[in-house]
């Protein structure tokens, strides 16, 4: 009989996890948009804390952030096999893009959805996430908090699965 062959995706013993965290159009300006919204943190500030929550977590964290759709989905398409988990923030795209949806769906990766904003309060187009379904949960409303919400959320499914 073959020998079984351990899946690329399987959580590898003795590596630290890795979690890609993805930030999606107009992130780039947090801290300068909206503060009333958003907050006064910028993406690089948040990005840091990420780190910093990561080396106490025992996770690496790797942050991506882009306006375009495709950068995104190119970032989502490279990270198959080669991370544990993904925590997103999608933006604007949460509510239209069925391209990156299926992306996600394409990798077989836990997904975390994030939101800085509560979006459930906010206008009704932003009530519906093309995310928040194939995700294992959403984090909304509590700011930069919602980020490292996502990623102790992230490292304690990555914990149970070991
Ligand atoms: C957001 C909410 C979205 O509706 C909006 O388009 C964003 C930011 C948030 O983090 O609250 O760009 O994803």
């Amino acid at each position: 009989m073959a020998a079984k062959r351990r899946s690329s995706r399987a959580p590898r013993s003795g590596a630290l996890r890795r979690v890609l965290v993805l930030h999606g159009p107009n992130l780039n300006l947090v801290g300068i948009r909206e503060p009333g919204l958003y907050g006064h943190a910028t993406l690089a500030e948040i990005d840091t804390r990420l780190r910093e929550l990561a080396g106490e977590l025992g996770v690496t964290v790797d942050s991506f952030q882009s306006n375009s759709e495709g950068a995104l989905i190119d970032r989502i398409q490279a990270a198959r096999g080669l991370v544990d988990a993904i925590v997103i923030n999608a933006g604007a795209y949460t509510h239209t893009s069925v391209a990156i949806r299926d992306a996600l769906l394409t990798t077989e990766l836990p997904v975390v959805e994030v939101h800085l904003s509560n979006i459930h309060k906010r206008e009704t187009f932003r009530h519906h996430s093309l995310v928040a379904d194939i995700a294992v949960g959403q984090i909304a409303g509590f700011g930069p908090d919602s980020y490292l919400l996502g990623l102790r959320a992230a490292a304690s499914l990555l914990r149970a699965r070991k």
